[in-house]
């Protein structure tokens, strides 16, 4: 059976209220947190460098505070012209517990329930693949905080992958020791060949990509994982 990532749940742990209804969360300029959301997706993964216009874009949405995929990503190029086809992960929870360590953590965690031989997922694994997809090389953050949930202060954390991930019957990434897909010129360092992907970005855009295959359907954006956490 196909990853199934279609899944619309909305699972409910507790609905309490969150503690301060006017904490601040971080702004997507904030090098401390562009370093925490940048420096947990590389522990989880092959390197990804911070795009500040894909935080724009998370940024817009993240204020919308609606708890839904951004429906720009449906169209390719519409939110953002560097890349056709844009990945999406969201978090809602309490905004005092809300931190890129948690969220990030608890997408990763979906590990769990991914196998990896039969592309079989038993529960939500999107945020998983989508966290680990190799060939999203760019991520871009962002929190905003949202008050209309029931009178509770929520975080609502939107992280944009470019290009996006999750393509249907492909997998993650290509399981195998380290640096045996680096080009023979390439040293292994910290377990990755240290090919640099702003070069290929830019040779991409010159070689201006035809659009979508048929088979590839762009999971996160079609679909959804919710996951709305305890609030403290
Ligand atoms: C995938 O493989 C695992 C064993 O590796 C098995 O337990 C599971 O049922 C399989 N899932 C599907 C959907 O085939
Ligand atoms: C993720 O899983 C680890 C290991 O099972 C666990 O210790 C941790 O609390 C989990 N984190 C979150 C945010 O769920
Ligand atoms: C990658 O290439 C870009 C564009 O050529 C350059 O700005 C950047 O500093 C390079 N990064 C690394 C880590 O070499």
């Amino acid at each position: 059976m196909a990853l199934r990532m279609k899944l619309r749940c909305l699972w409910i742990f507790g609905l309490c209220l969150a503690a301060s209804k006017f904490s601040k969360v971080p702004s997507i300029k904030d090098p401390q947190f562009i370093q925490q959301c940048v420096a947990l997706h590389n522990e989880f993964r092959g390197k990804v460098d911070w795009d500040h216009g894909l935080a724009k874009v998370a940024e817009a949405w993240a204020k919308q505070c609606r708890f839904e995929h951004n429906k720009c990503l449906k169209i390719p190029y519409q939110c953002y012209r560097d890349f056709a086809h844009i990945g999406e992960n969201l978090w809602l929870g309490g905004l005092a517990l809300f931190t890129p360590k948690y969220a990030i953590t608890k997408w990763y965690n979906e590990s769990q329930h991914f196998d990896f031989n039969n592309l079989s997922c038993s529960n939500i694994c999107g945020h998983y693949t989508q966290v680990v997809w190799a060939n999203s090389y760019k991520v871009g953050c962002a929190a905003a905080s949202c008050a209309n949930f029931g009178g509770a202060t929520f975080a609502m954390f939107v992280c944009n992958y470019g290009p996006g991930g999750n393509f249907k019957n492909d997998l993650p990434y290509t399981q195998g020791p380290p640096c045996t897909m680096c080009s023979t010129e390439e040293r292994c360092v910290n377990k990755l060949c240290p090919f640099n992907c702003s070069i290929l970005l830019t040779e991409r855009k010159d070689l201006k990509p035809t659009g979508k295959a048929p088979q590839q359907i762009v999971y996160n954006v079609l679909s959804l994982g919710f996951i709305l956490l305890r609030a403290i």
